[in-house]
C-alpha cells in the first residue's frame, strides 16, 4: 500500500500543517479604503487564515482618507470578501475570527500627527496579539505617496524597536528611469534594500514560479537552453478586457509600462537567466538582474526595426456604427491619446547563452482571447534523411508554457502516423494542473505576504532588478515620443495590429496563436468535433494576418491551403471583380482547390483587416481522411456555396 506522503505528493495536495504559519506581525495597510485591499490583499489573508497559515499572533492596521471607524471597515471587509473570496466555500468562523483582528485609523499621508496614532496603535496591538514588534508595512497606495509615508515612518520613530520591519510597494515602481531611480533613492533613503519587498504579482503566481522549478529541477531541458538548440521564444500576453473604466490610470502609462516593463520582463528574466548556485532569495535575483542587463538598449533606428505599437479601434456593428469604443472613446482618455494599448517587439539578450535567438514579446489589450504564453520553439531536425518518403517537411518541436487562464505545459513534436508507409503528424504531450495538482485557489498574493514575513524576498523585485528593466524599456518610451503613432491600428477582439504580424515576419518566423478545443468549437465546422479531430486541427493551424483589401487567394493558382476566418470580412469574387459573397467570423473557404485538386476558381479579398487561420493541404487531406464526418460537413459547404459535388469515397480514400 501508498504510504500517505507519496499519496499526498502524487495528488498534488497541499499539505499547510507541513509549513510554519507566518511570522507573528501588526501589518500596516496603506490605502485600506482601496481597491487592492479589498479585491486581492484581504481575501490573500482569508486563504492563509484557512489553510492554517495566517500566525495567531497577527493583527491588521488600515488607514486611509476615508473616515471609516474599526467597526464600519470590519462591515465593509465583510461585505467585500463575500464577493472576492477565492474559495468554492466561505467558512465564517475563519473569517470572523480573522476580522476581529482588524482596525482602522483614519488620516492624511501628510499628516505627521496620523503616524503618532499608528505608533502608538501599532504598540498597543502588538501587545494584544502577541506580534513580537514585528511590524510589516504595505504600501498599497499610488507611487507618488512612496517617499512621504517612508519619511513619516522614518520621523514617527517606527524604525526604533527590537523586532523586524519590513515594506511592501505595490507597482508600479516608477514611470521611467528617472522616476524609477528617484524612488528608489526616496525609499531606501530610511530603509535597507533587504527592507524593501516590491510587488510584481506575476511572480504570485503558480506557473510562474514553476518557470524557475521546471528549469532547474529537470535535467533533459537545461542543457539545450541556449543558442545551439533554440531558435527563437515567443512571451505572449494577451487579455481580452480593455481598459476596464481605469483610463485615467493608462493613459499615462501603456502597455510598455503596464506589462512588459514589469511581469514580462519577471517572465523572460526566469526563462532565459543563467543557473543560480542555490535558491538562496539573492542567488535567484542576481541572475535575473544579470539577464535584464543582458538586454541589449536599442537606439531610436533600433526601436522602428524591432518594436511596434498599436491601439484599438472601435467594435462596429453590422451597419457601420459603433458597438462598443475604441480606446481613444473611453473614459478618461485622450480622444487624441498616442498611448499605445498593443505592443510587440523583438529583443536581443546580449550574452553568451542567448546571443542570437530572437526573442519575442507581444501584449496588448482588447484582443480575442485572454492567454498568457511562453512558446520555446526549438531548431528544426534535419529534413533530409527523409528524402523518398512521403514526409515533405518537419515541424519545429516546441515546449508551451501555458501560464493564464489554462495552465499546464505542452511539448510538441511529431510522431509516425500508424500504418505501413513512413508519414508524419505533429502531436503532443501535454501536463495540465489541474490534473496533477488540487486547483490552486490562491490570489498569488498569499506567497507574498507569506514570503516576505518570513523575510524571504525570492518573489519581490529588487532595486537593481527594477533600473535594468526601466533601462531596457526607456529607449521605447523615448523613441515613441518623438514619433507620429497611426492609431487607432487594430480592431477589438482581434489578434492585435497587422505590423505585430510583419515584425515577425520580417524574420521568416510567425506568432505561435495557442488555440484551445473551446475556441475551435466556436466555428460552426467544428462544433461536432471530438477531442481527437480538434486536437489535430489544432496541432496543425497556423496563423496569418491579412489587411484590408490584400489579395488572400488568386484565381487560377493551385491551391494548397485552406482558410478559416477568425475575424474579419472577405469577399469573393467574380471575373469582373463582382462580389459573389461576403464570408465573415467562423467561415471556411479556399476548400474547393483542395477538395477538387483544381485551380483556384475565385479570387477572395480582404474587405478588412482578418486573422486566419491557415491549414496546409497535406494536413488537410490527412484530418479528412480521419475524420469522416468533417469530410462530410466540407462536401456540404461546397455544396451548398458552388453548388459542386465532391465524391466521398475519392476523398477520404487513402492515398
Ligand atoms: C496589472 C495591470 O498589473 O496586471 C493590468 O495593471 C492588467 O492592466 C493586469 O490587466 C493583468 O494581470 P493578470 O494577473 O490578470 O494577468
Amino acid at each position: 500500500m501508498l504510504d500517505d506522503a507519496f499519496v499526498l505528493r502524487t495528488t498534488g495536495a497541499d499539505a499547510p500543517e507541513a509549513s510554519l504559519p507566518t511570522q507573528p506581525c501588526v501589518m500596516v495597510v496603506f490605502g485600506a479604503s482601496g481597491d487592492l485591499t479589498k479585491r486581492l490583499l484581504v481575501p490573500a489573508l482569508y486563504n492563509l487564515a484557512c489553510d492554517g497559515l495566517l500566525s495567531e499572533h497577527f493583527a491588521l492596521l488600515g488607514t486611509a482618507m476615508d473616515p471609516l471607524t474599526t467597526e464600519s471597515f470590519r462591515e465593509r471587509m465583510t461585505a467585500d470578501i463575500k464577493k472576492f473570496h477565492t474559495r468554492q466555500e466561505f467558512d465564517p468562523r475563519v473569517w470572523d475570527d480573522l476580522v476581529n483582528r482588524f482596525h482602522y485609523v483614519p488620516g492624511a499621508f501628510d499628516d505627521k500627527a496620523l503616524f503618532q496614532t499608528l505608533r502608538a496603535e501599532v504598540k498597543r496591538l502588538d501587545a494584544v496579539v502577541g506580534a513580537a514588534d514585528n511590524v510589516l508595512f504595505y504600501l498599497a497606495t499610488a507611487p507618488r505617496f512612496f517617499g512621504l509615508l517612508c519619511d513619516n515612518l522614518n520621523e514617527a520613530g517606527f524604525k526604533d524597536g527590537s523586532g523586524w520591519r519590513r515594506v511592501i510597494v505595490e507597482k508600479p515602481f516608477g514611470t521611467d528611469l528617472e522616476s524609477a531611480l528617484k524612488l528608489n533613492r526616496e525609499v531606501l533613503a530610511h530603509w535597507h534594500e533587504n527592507q524593501i519587498y516590491r510587488v510584481d504579482h506575476y511572480l504570485g503566481k503558480e506557473t510562474v514560479q514553476n518557470l524557475l522549478a521546471f528549469r532547474f529541477s529537470n535535467g533533459m531541458f537545461e542543457p539545450l537552453w541556449n543558442k545551439n538548440y533554440i531558435d527563437n521564444i515567443q512571451f505572449n500576453v494577451s487579455e481580452a478586457v480593455d481598459v476596464q473604466g481605469r483610463g485615467g490610470y493608462y493613459d499615462s502609462s501603456g502597455v510598455l509600462r503596464d506589462m512588459m516593463q514589469n511581469h514580462m520582463f519577471q517572465m523572460l528574466a526566469y526563462l532565459c537567466m543563467e543557473v543560480p548556485g542555490s535558491f538562496e532569495p539573492d542567488a535567484i535575483r542576481n541572475e535575473k538582474a544579470k539577464l535584464l542587463q543582458a538586454i541589449r538598449r536599442y537606439d531610436a533606428q533600433e526601436v522602428g526595426r524591432y518594436v511596434v505599437r498599436g491601439q484599438y479601434g472601435p467594435q462596429l456593428d453590422a451597419d457601420g456604427k459603433i458597438a462598443k469604443p475604441g480606446y481613444r472613446g473611453e473614459k478618461d482618455v485622450n480622444p487624441r491619446s498616442k498611448t499605445e494599448t498593443y505592443a510587440a517587439a523583438r529583443l536581443h539578450i546580449d550574452n553568451w547563452r542567448w546571443e542570437g535567438v530572437p526573442v519575442y514579446l507581444r501584449s496588448g489589450k482588447a484582443l480575442w482571447k485572454r492567454g498568457t504564453e511562453i512558446i520555446v520553439e526549438f531548431k528544426k531536425a534535419p529534413e533530409v534523411i527523409f528524402r523518398g518518403t512521403s514526409v515533405t517537411g518537419l515541424s519545429p518541436n516546441r515546449l508551451l508554457f501555458h501560464i493564464q487562464p489554462y495552465q499546464g505545459i505542452e511539448v510538441q513534436f511529431q510522431a509516425k502516423i500508424p500504418g505501413p508507409r513512413m508519414q508524419l503528424q505533429p502531436v503532443n504531450m501535454r501536463f495540465a494542473y489541474g490534473d496533477a495538482f488540487k486547483a490552486s485557489r490562491y490570489t498569488g498574493y498569499e506567497v507574498m505576504i507569506y514570503s516576505c514575513s518570513h523575510g524571504d524576498a525570492t518573489l519581490f523585485s529588487r532595486g537593481d532588478l527594477v533600473e535594468a528593466a526601466w533601462r531596457a524599456a526607456q529607449p521605447l518610451l523615448d523613441s515613441w515620443a518623438v514619433t507620429p503613432a497611426e492609431f487607432p491600428n487594430y480592431a477589438r477582439g482581434s489578434w492585435g495590429p497587422k505590423v505585430a504580424a510583419d515584425l515577425i515576419a520580417k524574420d521568416g518566423r510567425r506568432w505561435h496563436e495557442v488555440v484551445t478545443g473551446e475556441v475551435l468549437k466556436t466555428v460552426p465546422l467544428f462544433k461536432d468535433g471530438d477531442a481527437l479531430f480538434l486536437e489535430a486541427v489544432i496541432m496543425a493551424l497556423r496563423s496569418r494576418q491579412v489587411a484590408s483589401g490584400d489579395l488572400i487567394i488568386k484565381k487560377g493558382d493551385v491551391g494548397r491551403e485552406l482558410y478559416l476566418l477568425a475575424r474579419g470580412e472577405v469577399e469573393v469574387l467574380d471575373d469582373v471583380g463582382n462580389v459573389l459573397k461576403i464570408l465573415r467570423d467562423g467561415d471556411i473557404f479556399g476548400e474547393i482547390g483542395l477538395l477538387m485538386s483544381t485551380p483556384r476558381t475565385a479570387d477572395v479579398r480582404a474587405r478588412t483587416s482578418c486573422d486566419l487561420f491557415v491549414l496546409d493541404k497535406a494536413d488537410f487531406s490527412r484530418i479528412l481522411r480521419d475524420n469522416p464526418q468533417f469530410a462530410k460537413a466540407v462536401q456540404q459547404v461546397a455544396k451548398d456555396r458552388y453548388d459542386v459535388n465532391v465524391n466521398h469515397q475519392a476523398l477520404i480514400a487513402p492515398r
